[in-house]
């Protein structure tokens, strides 16, 4: 199964909307990247997930569901997401563009333009550590209440004012298109040129 919750961590920040800039309202777990009863460093195993370097996991080994979810719930996450941000719209930027509507930009979606944090924050979900499950998962996107990362909404903002157009890409089936249209408005992604589902 692929889940492509780590392979875009980088790129997660934020949630400006709410109070503290969370991107979801829960105290962080208290966790260490190392485990007293484990010979598993966490750091080590989220290192090798983000380089793609670990390739055939299912879930988060469950000695480092705290972990996991202390990273994704404090700050470290949304300032590396923040900094990933800062590195694209300056590479942008050096592109000079002339703004003849030919240059695209292409955004991921889940873990990228949108957070699914919430989702995973769950119980019943617990930051991976459960089997990953399709249908509480697509009941989620179904919602459409995915808050946006805001270090990604805003050098979304930023490259349309430097003239590319926008195209979302995402391994989202195309049954659920409404629910991301109505989702990605909402959270202000208002314009783009394509949307491509699965
Ligand atoms: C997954 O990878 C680990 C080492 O990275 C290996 O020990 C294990 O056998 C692999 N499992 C499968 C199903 O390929
Ligand atoms: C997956 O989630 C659905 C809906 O929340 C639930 O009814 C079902 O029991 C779950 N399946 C597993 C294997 O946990």
């Amino acid at each position: 199964m692929t889940f492509t919750f780590f392979f875009l961590l980088l790129t997660i920040v934020t949630a400006a909307a709410l109070p503290n800039n969370e991107i979801h309202l829960l105290k962080p777990h208290s966790g260490s990247a190392g485990h007293k009863h484990s010979k598993l460093n966490c750091l080590s195993w989220r290192l090798a997930v983000e380089t793609n370097n670990l390739r055939n996991w299912t879930q988060v080994p469950a000695t480092c569901e705290a972990y996991v979810g202390h990273y994704m719930l404090g700050k470290q996450y949304r300032q590396d997401g923040d900094l990933v941000a800062y590195a694209a719209y300056e590479y942008a930027k050096g592109l000079n563009l002339v703004k003849d509507g030919k240059d695209i930009w292409i955004f991921d979606v889940d873990e990228t333009t949108l957070s699914n944090v919430p989702y995973y924050a769950r119980d019943t979900v617990s930051f991976g550590a459960m089997p990953y499950n399709e249908t509480s998962f697509n009941a989620w996107v179904e919602e459409a209440k995915a808050p946006a990362i805001p270090s990604c909404l805003k050098l979304y903002k930023g490259l349309v004012k430097l003239g590319f157009k926008i195209v979302f890409l995402t391994g989202t089936h195309d049954t659920y298109t409404e629910a991301r249209i109505k989702n990605l408005k909402a959270v202000g992604y208002t314009t783009w040129e394509k949307l491509i589902l699965k």
